[in-house]
This record gives C-alpha cells, sequence and structure tokens, in this order.
C-alpha cells in the first residue's frame, strides 16, 4: 500500500482519486459498453483509483478464497493470471500459498501490465507480466490458472474460446479458478457457460468476507459512497490433478 500511494497521489489529490473512482465504479456496474474499448484504465486518475482500490480488494477477496478452497494453498508450478491487471488478485492467491509459486500475468493494457510486474516486486513475488490478448492467444504453460474480474470484459466469442482452453487445461488436471463479482447483471452468462466446469468435477461458490481493509481503502470506499465492508464475489474451482495424471507438457 505504501508504494501504491507513493506512486499514485504523487501527481494526484485525494479527491481527484476519489472522483475518478466513482467514475470507475460507473463504468464497471452501468456503463458497461466502454469496458471491451479500454474506458476503465483511461486516464491517470483511474488508473490510480483501479491500483489504489479495487487491487488491494481483489488481493483481499483472492486471498480469503484461496484460503477457503481445499487444494488452493498448494500450486505446484507457474499461476497464470489471466487480465491480470495491477496483479493484485494474482498475487493474492500465490500470497496465500504454502510455497508461494511463480506468477506469470497477462494483460493487454501496457499500464497494466507495468504495474503488475512493480506488484510481484514490491510483495517479494517471482514472476512476470506480460502483454496479451486472452480472448485470443494459446495460453502460457502453467500448472493454475486465474481469470479474476476479467472474462465479463470479453466479448461473448472471446469468453467461449478462453473457456473451451480452460476446459481443456482442467482436463489435463490443472488447477483453474474463475471469480467474477456477485452481480448477476456484470456476468449474465455465468451459469450457462460455467456448466461444464461443474461437470468436470469444479465447485461453484458465492463468497461473502469481512477483513479489516487498508485505512486508504476505507477512506476511499467512504468518500466515493461505496461501502465495501464485505468483500465478495462468486467462483468456480477445479482443483487439479489429485484422480487425473497432469499434463506434464503444461507444467513449468
Ligand atoms: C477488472 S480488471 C481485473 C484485473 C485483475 N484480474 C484483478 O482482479 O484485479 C480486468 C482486466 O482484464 C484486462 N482485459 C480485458 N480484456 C482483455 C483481453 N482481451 N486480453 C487481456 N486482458 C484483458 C483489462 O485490461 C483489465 O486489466
Amino acid at each position: 500500500m505504501a508504494a501504491l500511494e507513493d506512486r499514485h497521489l504523487a501527481d494526484l489529490q485525494f479527491r481527484e482519486v476519489t472522483r475518478a473512482l466513482r467514475a470507475l465504479s460507473s463504468t464497471y456496474v452501468e456503463r458497461r459498453g466502454g469496458l471491451r474499448d479500454g474506458a476503465a484504465l483511461s486516464g491517470n486518475g483511474k488508473r490510480a483509483a483501479f491500483a489504489l482500490f479495487y487491487g488491494p480488494l481483489h488481493f483481499l477477496l483472492l486471498r480469503a478464497i484461496a484460503a477457503e478452497l481445499p487444494g488452493a494453498s498448494s500450486v505446484a508450478g507457474a499461476l497464470v493470471d489471466l487480465g491480470c491487471g495491477t496483479g493484485a488478485a494474482g498475487a493474492g492467491w500465490a500470497s496465500r500459498c504454502e510455497r508461494p509459486p511463480a506468477l506469470h500475468g497477462v494483460d493487454r493494457h501496457p499500464w497494466a501490465v507495468g504495474e503488475a510486474n512493480r506488484s510481484y516486486r514490491d510483495l517479494g513475488l517471482a514472476g512476470r507480466a506480460v502483454i496479451g490478448d486472452i480472448g485470443r492467444d494459446p495460453l502460457p504453460k502453467g500448472r493454475a490458472y486465474l481469470a479474476a474480474f476479467a472474462l465479463n470484459e470479453l466479448t461473448d466469442e472471446a469468453r467461449r474460446g478462453l473457456v473451451a482452453r480452460l476446459l481443456d487445461r482442467a482436463a489435463c488436471g490443472n488447477q483453474v479458478l474463475i471469480v467474477e463479482p456477485l452481480a448477476k447483471g456484470v456476468s449474465p452468462w455465468w451459469e450457462r457457460d460455467l456448466i461444464p466446469f461443474l461437470d468436470a468435477g469444479g465447485r461453484a461458490d458465492e463468497w461473502r468476507f469481512t477483513v479489516p481493509l487498508p485505512p486508504l481503502v476505507a477512506k476511499l470506499d467512504r468518500a466515493a459512497g461505496l461501502r465495501h465492508q464485505v468483500i465478495s464475489g462468486r467462483s468456480i474451482w477445479i482443483a487439479g490433478a489429485s484422480t487425473r495424471a497432469a499434463d506434464p507438457a503444461a507444467s513449468s
């Protein structure tokens, strides 16, 4: 949090970040049309709001989810974070592991990739983020795959393609974790698209955690009127190869 504050509050006032946070929240909830054009991360204010507010919330949420899901605290290979943003969600999961895995972040946005690489360094986690299109590119090699708050930014066609690639990875014994907001309007396709994961032995959960927020996150939450006293999300989890053979070609 200290590194984030130094970086993002150097040239912006708190009230500017608060205003940008309101605009960013409205992009995620009401004006979702702009998401595919990168509206969420356009401009320094929204980037700061994303890094200072949503990043830490996603870090805390993934840490909490990883502690609850059987098998999630053990990742024997690289953790691929698809649509990694500032790297927070993958770092949250990795930091909860008995032996934190190396991270491999992928995002289409160059700013996000730079932030993710700084997050990994600041948090003392091994790994690297790179630019890529998760809706089109083949999946990088890894042992575990995370898509946190990213599927809902893809077109229907791109999302179905990624879901199919993740199912292939799961069938080879890799761990797969997909996280989306609880709000059904954001991911109306959730139940329909993700039934195959349940058929393949996955589990679906809804999460609500009460965790202390870092002071700056709590202050932004109050100032922007967002009320995140409870952090929440829905997930699909496939624990990987306890009964199936892991694909050696996919491990690194
Ligand atoms: C809401 S953010 C979530 C970031 C991160 N996973 C987290 O939980 O904090 C969604 C991210 O997905 C990225 N994204 C959207 N479409 C993408 C695509 N086709 N390929 C790669 N990244 C994409 C965006 O740039 C953004 O960083």
